[in-house]
Parts: C-alpha cells; sequence; structure tokens
C-alpha cells in the first residue's frame, strides 16, 4: 500500500497495475485511447500522459505507481499536448464522419469534441487504402485506424489467432493480415472482438440489413428469423430496460411486425454450439 498526490488530493492505492488506474480510482477521467485492463500495455496514444511534480511527463498507463509520487492530470501543457495528439491523428485520418458506420459512437471524435480540437492545423495526409469487406464478419477500412494497436492485441492476448498485426514503418506503418493477404485469406475466427475495442470505424461489422429489407419485401420469399440467446438480453439495454431483463416476447413481437414470417429463439442450438466450440478448442490445445 502507498499513497500518491493527484491534482493536489492524497490518494491510497495497493496493487494497481498502473498510474492510469489510481487516476481513475480517484474519480478523474483521464482520456485514453490505447489503453484497455484485459489487453497488454502498448503506450501508443500517449492521451493520458500526466506531468509529476518535477515538469516530467510520462505515459501513467504505463508508469507503475510508486509511494510519494506528485502528479497532475491537467495542466495547460497535458491539454496542448493532448489537443496536438489529437490533431496530428486526424491529419492522418478519413475524415468523412458524416457517413462513417462509427457515426455518433467514435470514441476518437468524442474525445476529439471534449478536449476543444475544433480545427487541424496539420494538412490532410490520409493514405487511401483499400477496404477489406472479404471476411463475412467484419470490415477494415484501414483509412480510418489510428494505429492503437488495440485490434492486434486483442487477436493476440485475448483470442490467440494473431490473423492481423502491425507492418511497413513510419508514416507508412499500417495495420493488416500478414503480406496483405485480405482478412478471408488469414486464420480469422470472425470473433469480432477487434471490432468491440477498436476506437474507429476502421473495424466494422458486416450487416446484411439491405438484404433482409429486400427479402422481406418480396412477397415470394419467407423470411425466417433465428435469434442468439444473447441478443434477447442485450437487445434490452438499447431500449433502456433494466440489464438482464429477457426481452425475447418483445423481440418476436417486433420481428413479426416488421415482416417476418417465423421466428425461432436458437437456445437449444446455441448450446450445442458452444459444446461443439469447446470440443474444438480442446482439440486446438491438445495439438499445441
Ligand atoms: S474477428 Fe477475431 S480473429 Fe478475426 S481479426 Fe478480429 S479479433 Fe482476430
Ligand atoms: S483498426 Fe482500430 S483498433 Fe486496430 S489499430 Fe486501427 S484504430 Fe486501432
Ligand atoms: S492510454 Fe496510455 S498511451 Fe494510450
Amino acid at each position: 500500500m502507498g499513497f500518491m498526490t493527484i491534482d493536489g488530493q492524497r490518494v491510497e492505492f495497493t496493487n494497481e497495475p498502473n498510474v492510469l488506474t489510481v487516476i481513475r480510482n480517484a474519480e478523474i477521467d483521464i482520456p485514453t485511447l490505447c489503453y484497455h485492463s484485459e489487453l497488454s500495455i502498448y503506450g501508443a496514444c500517449r492521451l493520458c500522459t500526466v506531468e509529476d511534480d518535477r515538469g516530467k511527463t510520462f505515459a501513467s498507463c504505463a508508469e507503475l505507481p510508486r509511494d510519494g509520487m506528485v502528479i497532475y492530470t491537467n495542466t495547460p501543457r497535458l491539454m496542448r499536448y493532448r489537443r496536438t495528439i489529437l490533431e496530428l491523428l486526424l491529419a492522418a485520418h478519413d475524415r468523412d464522419c458524416t457517413t462513417c458506420v462509427k457515426s455518433g459512437e467514435c470514441h476518437l471524435l468524442e474525445l476529439a469534441h471534449r478536449m476543444g480540437v475544433d480545427r487541424i492545423r496539420f494538412k490532410n495526409r490520409e493514405a487511401k487504402y483499400p477496404i477489406d469487406e472479404s471476411s463475412p464478419a467484419i470490415v477494415r477500412n484501414p483509412n480510418k485506424c489510428i494505429l492503437c494497436g488495440d485490434c492486434v492485441r486483442m487477436c493476440d492476448n485475448v483470442q490467440s489467432v494473431n490473423a492481423i498485426d502491425f507492418a511497413y514503418r513510419g508514416t507508412s506503418t499500417l495495420v493488416t493480415p500478414a503480406f496483405n493477404k485480405t482478412i478471408a485469406q488469414t486464420n480469422c475466427v470472425n470473433c469480432g472482438q477487434c471490432r468491440v475495442v477498436c476506437p474507429t470505424g476502421a473495424i466494422s461489422i458486416k450487416t446484411n440489413i439491405d438484404e433482409v429489407w429486400d427479402a422481406l419485401a418480396d412477397p415470394n420469399t419467407i423470411v425466417v428469423a433465428q435469434v442468439a440467446p444473447a441478443v434477447r438480453v442485450a437487445l434490452g439495454d438499447k431500449f433502456g430496460i433494466p440489464k438482464g431483463e429477457n426481452v425475447m416476447g418483445k423481440l418476436v413481437n417486433a420481428l413479426h411486425r416488421l415482416g417476418f414470417h417465423e421466428v425461432y429463439d436458437t437456445t437449444y442450438g446455441a448450446d450445442l454450439t458452444v459444446i461443439e466450440e469447446a470440443e474444438e478448442l480442446l482439440e486446438r490445445i491438445s495439438s499445441g
């Protein structure tokens, strides 16, 4: 156990893995783009940078807490740094925000608003990479990538798949499958976990919404919906229904009103899938 002083407040810490966690435990909201507690620390975005009493700056996510530390999280210098970082990220980014799939939930845009970035002094040097739509599950748009590495670490640290990684150097750095293959040519398992952590529209979930509307509008097509178990609880969140409530009845009703002829609940099928997946995992583990 130890104590540090954060913005003039004496704060106790015990086994926190980094200064950032101590700051957040003290209910100070500090911006981050590349820190996720379940992933390894990369220290790429530098938004979490803080200043100590000697004027030294360091990334708080990559620094161990030490007894007696005196740090500041929001000095004019730090705010200037954060704005410049965001300006530089945006200068190398496809800023077609109005039609971006992440519009309304983009973490980069949210931080830019929060830090008061209202102009970008640097020339836009966004590269033009092809969009990879080869996967049945995800779409990769490297033009919106800010190289935070969150997806790379998720695919490696958590999923152990390593379908994507950094390639090239300097301003040509790119997050991509090896040898510029498409995602469909890798061993990607379509889990979508890279999308969960991606702060921008660089990785998005492929949707089939247009095909569904077309099918619903076709009088010669019987349209059947099959709902995965997690959806009947997760959907409620979107409508402000208390967490954990099963909204299957409402869901079936809504799907029928949209024009679906049959709606099936996959509960039992999902149990079988889980058994299947567990068996495959055991096989993969035993084969190294
Ligand atoms: S979908 Fe899963 S396996 Fe595929 S690249 Fe993303 S994290 Fe890796
Ligand atoms: S694709 Fe998304 S998560 Fe991956 S490095 Fe780029 S911005 Fe970060
Ligand atoms: S959150 Fe610390 S460097 Fe990105």
